[in-house]
């Protein structure tokens, strides 16, 4: 495994295997792995508000012995007050690990080229690496294996996509996807995550009609029309996205009987997704939120601590 882990292409299947193994362990036993960050700092840089990413790490942090630093927007401006190159040039001498959640992937790639402690990447507009990892492995959890299985996801090409869709390729899933095609992923990119899925006998598909996409899947997958710094595109974004609601009776078109509905949190009810599938009884989109915690330990642990 690499070094930093700063989008989900950087790792193998055996890699994600190996990170669902340790996660698994860490769910068993909490506190099993207490030494790991043992007189041992993280630091937190956040541009954007959380709950998951930011609670999540910070509580694997000290679950793991060590502790943080958590410095928000007003702390450290990006290119403002110094540049990224300068700033992780600076933390890497005062902390053993960092977390970073940025507006522009880019920085985070900057910030991570300077470090010399690994960097996490907590969400860039790119990519959500830590997000698609407890996905993935909440669906394991809960069907028993993901190798097959089809996931079916309805929204936008952002970020929550662009990583679920490489690691559920690389777990031998079926993906398809229904986005408008405005608001798709770039071609390069699905067709790039279309050859690791082949690879490893998965396939992802791509459709502008989400009845199609979701037609006998075991999971539904949404996630908000408007990310955090794309609220100047609100009204375009909402009127794109009609049609796109995960609600009963597209749940229904699965034809199955009670599919896994996720969503990686916060949802806009009402929006991308009704508040009566949130609630139904097929949602676990709060044991996908507490993986988020056990798969947060597990990366820690494989990129600073002994893996065993
Ligand atoms: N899913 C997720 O990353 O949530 P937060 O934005 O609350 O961290
Ligand atoms: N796509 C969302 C995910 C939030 C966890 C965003 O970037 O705001």
């Amino acid at each position: 495994m690499t070094k930093h882990l700063l989008t989900i292409t950087e790792l193998s299947s055996s890699d994600i295997a190996g990170i669902f193994a340790i996660a698994s362990r860490l769910k068993k036993k909490p506190f099993s792995k207490s030494s790991v960050l043992k007189n041992k700092v993280v630091g937190l840089i956040f541009e954007k508000p959380s709950n998951r990413t930011r609670v999540s790490f910070e509580a694997g942090i000290r679950h793991l012995g060590g502790t943080s630093v958590y410095l928000g927007s007003d702390d450290i401006k990006f290119g403002v007050r110094e540049p990224v190159k300068d700033i992780a040039r600076t933390l890497s001498r005062y902390v053993e690990l960092m977390v970073l959640r940025t507006f522009r992937h880019e920085d985070v790639e900057e910030f991570a080229d300077y470090s010399t402690v690994p960097v996490i990447n907590g969400l860039s507009d790119l990519a959500h690496p830590c997000q698609a990892l407890t996905d993935i492995f909440t669906i394991g959890e809960k069907l028993g294996s993901v190798r097959g299985k089809t996931l079916a996801y309805v929204g936008d090409g952002n970020n929550v996509l662009y990583s679920l869709m490489y690691c559920a390729a690389k777990m031998a899933m079926h993906v398809r996807i229904a986005m408008p095609a405005r608001y798709s992923l770039p071609r390069g990119v699905i067709s790039d995550a279309g050859v690791a899925a082949k690879r490893s006998g998965g396939s992802i598909t791509v459709t502008t009609d989400p009845s199609e996409a979701v037609k006998g899947a075991d999971v539904i997958y949404t996630d908000v029309w408007v990310s955090m710094g794309q609220e100047a595109e609100r009204k375009v974004k909402m009127a794109a996205f009609k049609g796109f609601q995960v609600n009963r009776t597209l749940v229904e078109k699965s034809g199955r009987k009670s599919p896994l509905i996720m969503h990686c949190l916060p949802a806009h009810r009402g929006e991308e997704i009704a508040e009566e599938v949130l609630e139904s009884p097929g949602s676990i989109v709060f044991d996908e939120a507490e993986n988020r915690l056990h798969i947060a330990k597990a990366i820690m642990v494989k990129l600073v601590g002994d893996d065993r």
